[in-house]
This record gives C-alpha cells, sequence and structure tokens, in this order.
C-alpha cells in the first residue's frame, strides 16, 4: 500500500487510523481529506509529523477537489468523512444525505476515473436497525437493512451505493460496519464523552428514555485495527461486523463513568426519549475474526479506565470542543431539561 487517500481523517475514529496507518505503514503516503466540519477538529492531529503525511481541506461532495487532491497513483481510500449524530440528522437530515451519500458517490465516481485499487467504506451497524431484547439475537453479515434515523439511513445510501459501484463497474470494494466506538478525540456531543464531560463539571448527564437501551462498545483502536486489516487483506466484495461483544445498557456505563470519576450517581437525570430510539445493537462478529484473524486488544474495563484518563489530562481539548457551536447545539437539544455546560 503506497498511497492512502483518507476522508475525514480530523475527526475522531478517522484520526486514530491515520496514526494507526502512518505507524503500521510507514513507507506509505497518506494524505488526509477532511472538510473540518464542527466535527472535524485540527487539534485532533497535533504531533503528526510523518515524512509521508498530508492534509488536504476538502469537501468530499466537490469533485474537482477529490480529483486534484487524490492525484495519481492512490492505491487505496477509506472514507471516514460523514456527518455522525444521530440527534443532528434528527433535527435536520440535509447535511446527511449531502455528505453521506452523494458524497460517497463522487468519491466512487473519482476513484473509477483515477483507477484506484481499493475502496473501503466505514460503515456502521446501525444500517441494520435495531435488536429485540433477546440476547440470543445479533447482527450478522447476512442482516437486513432496516436503517431507523435519517442517520442511518444515509450510510445505508451510502453502502447500495458502494455495493453498486462493485457490481455494476466492478471497483474493488469493501465495506465495514461497527458499532458504538468509545476512545479520545470523541466529539463531547456522543455519549461517552459527554458523560465524561459533564460528570468532570459535576453537571447532570442527560440519560434519554428508560435508559434500558444497549449500545455494543468497541475501543476506536480495536475498530482501526480492524479497518487496516480489511484494507490489506479482505477479499473484494466482503462486508465485515465488527465489535468486541460487549453489550451494555446505557445507564450501566454512566453508573460506570460516574464510579471511575468518584462522582455521584445523582447526577443522572433522565430526560425525554430520543424519537425512533433504537432498542438494541449486538454484533457478531466471527466472519472477520475467522477470515482475517482480526481479535479485538482491549478489554472494557481497560478501555475505558485509559479513555476517562485522557478526558482527564487534556482538559484543554474537551473545553475548545465544547465552546462555540457546541453550546447552541446543546441548547437546543437539553432545553430546559439538563443546564447547559
Ligand atoms: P466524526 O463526526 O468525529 O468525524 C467526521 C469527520 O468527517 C470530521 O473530521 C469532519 O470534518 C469530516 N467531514 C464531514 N463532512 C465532510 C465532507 N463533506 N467532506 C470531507 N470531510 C467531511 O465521526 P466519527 O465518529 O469519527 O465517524 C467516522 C466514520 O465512522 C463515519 O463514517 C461514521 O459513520 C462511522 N462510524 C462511526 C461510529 C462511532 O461510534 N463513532 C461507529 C461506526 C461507524
Ligand atoms: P450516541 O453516542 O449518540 O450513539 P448512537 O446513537 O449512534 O448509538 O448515543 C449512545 C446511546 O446513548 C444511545 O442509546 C442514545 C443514548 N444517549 C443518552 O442517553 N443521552 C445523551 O445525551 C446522548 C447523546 C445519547
Amino acid at each position: 500500500m503506497n498511497q492512502l487517500f483518507i476522508t475525514g481523517g480530523a475527526g475522531f475514529i478517522g484520526s486514530a487510523f491515520v496514526r494507526l496507518a502512518l505507524a503500521e505503514l510507514p513507507q506509505s503516503e497518506v494524505t488526509n481529506f477532511d472538510a473540518l466540519t464542527y466535527a472535524g477538529n485540527t487539534d485532533n492531529l497535533e504531533g503528526i509529523d510523518a515524512e509521508g503525511y498530508r492534509f488536504v481541506h476538502g469537501d468530499i461532495t466537490d469533485r474537482d477537489a477529490v480529483m486534484e487532491a487524490l492525484g495519481q497513483g492512490t492505491d487505496a481510500i477509506v472514507n471516514f468523512a460523514a456527518e455522525s449524530h444521530v440527534d443532528r440528522s434528527i433535527a435536520s437530515a440535509d447535511e446527511f444525505v449531502r455528505t453521506n451519500v452523494l458524497g460517497t458517490q463522487v468519491l466512487l465516481d473519482c476513484a473509477r476515473e483515477r483507477k484506484v485499487s481499493r475502496f473501503v467504506q466505514v460503515s456502521t451497524d446501525e444500517v441494520m436497525g435495531s435488536l429485540p431484547e433477546d440476547e440470543r439475537e445479533f447482527f450478522t453479515e447476512e442482516s437486513g437493512f432496516s436503517p431507523n434515523s435519517p442517520y442511518a439511513a444515509s450510510k445505508a445510501g451510502a453502502e447500495h451505493l458502494v455495493r453498486a459501484a462493485r457490481h455494476t463497474f466492478g471497483l474493488d470494494t469493501v465495506i465495514t460496519r461497527c458499532g458504538n466506538n468509545y476512545g479520545p478525540r470523541q466529539f463531547p456531543e456522543k455519549f461517552l464523552p459527554l458523560m465524561i464531560a459533564n460528570a468532570m463539571n459535576d453537571q447532570p448527564i442527560p440519560v434519554y428514555g428508560d435508559g434500558r437501551n444497549v449500545r455494543d462498545w468497541i475501543h476506536v483502536d480495536d475498530h482501526c485495527r480492524a479497518i487496516l486489516l480489511a484494507l490489506r487483506k479482505a477479499r473484494a466484495g466482503a462486508t465485515y461486523n465488527i465489535g468486541a461483544r460487549n453489550e451494555r445498557r446505557n445507564i450501566e456505563v454512566a453508573k460506570s463513568v460516574l464510579d471511575q470519576l468518584g462522582k455521584p450517581h445523582s447526577l443522572l437525570t433522565f430526560v425525554k426519549d430520543r424519537p425512533g430510539h433504537d432498542r438494541r445493537y449486538a454484533i457478531d462478529s466471527s466472519l472477520i475474526e475467522s477470515e482475517l484473524g482480526w481479535k479485538p486488544q482491549e478489554t472494557w474495563e481497560s478501555g475505558l479506565g485509559k479513555t476517562i484518563e485522557w478526558y482527564q489530562t487534556n482538559g484543554d481539548w474537551v473545553e475548545r470542543a465544547r465552546s462555540g457551536a457546541y453550546r447552541e447545539f446543546y441548547a437546543q437539544q437539553y432545553g430546559s431539561e439538563v443546564k447547559a455546560p
């Protein structure tokens, strides 16, 4: 893999992947193409100064900008760029359709034109909808599409376009579908960093509905290792589910965070439920385990501990992320139910 083109590499998962790719493929040239939306943060790229690395500020829906940045000889595109927050997609879906659907098609077209050898689409378990509470049911690669939020629907749309590019034009594509990531540098609108940041400041933690929704949590570095492996070793046309067999109810996660920070459970504040809130996600990752030999390296206990520590020692990062537009979003999302940060 000599030339790698990563989109959305200034975000939470993309920036972790850029770091991993530079460490694991030191001979490669890595382009990080990112529009720096509210979620894209150059703070996330601090300390990345490898010779083969370059950052290009650009939008994946801008065909000319993508073609120019791609140049000749790109071996692979890994597409992380997306609008990624379910609550924002409920407030307005426009940007989700623009970036997640149209942007993916632009990248696919450019990949074909530039004869890129492999296209990896970073997708989500949310395209498969919600599972019943029955603990014997899991998402597999055979599960049908059943996206429930505008975010999930836009990611499902992107997957369909990737599939079509393979079927119709023979593009070498791989799709990865992961569960809920946690780790350093996650924008604090998402549940885990929001809880950590609020708890650190003795502010209430908004829990949607009855707090019994289940998410399947994975450390961001384990997700990135799976994507890198898929990029290098997957069969053309493969789809892989990625999960660490770590199902937790939201309320249980919230209590673990408070306990680790030594904060009282009285900070938990039940607020009105998210419309259309998916009840349970749970991933069967046996295909990527058996085909590619991937296994998560972090346990929930080790990963959560390290993650909390990162936010504690990077208070400046948290405060910068929570300034400006974040405050407006927070006030709009939680209204008077929970005091603004
Ligand atoms: P994020 O919101 O933290 O980062 C998204 C990045 O994409 C930002 O750097 C942003 O600037 C960039 N971006 C947005 N629109 C763009 C555009 N039009 N052109 C170029 N760049 C643009 O998201 P994340 O949590 O790091 O997620 C990355 C990918 O992984 C997404 O595709 C998401 O759907 C997928 N995913 C996320 C999770 C999770 O738990 N966070 C789980 C499974 C899959
Ligand atoms: P989130 O981090 O938004 O990820 P996703 O919706 O993609 O799973 O939310 C994780 C879970 O936490 C989800 O069940 C919604 C819930 N949640 C809350 O209870 N309170 C909050 O303030 C947020 C943002 C999420």
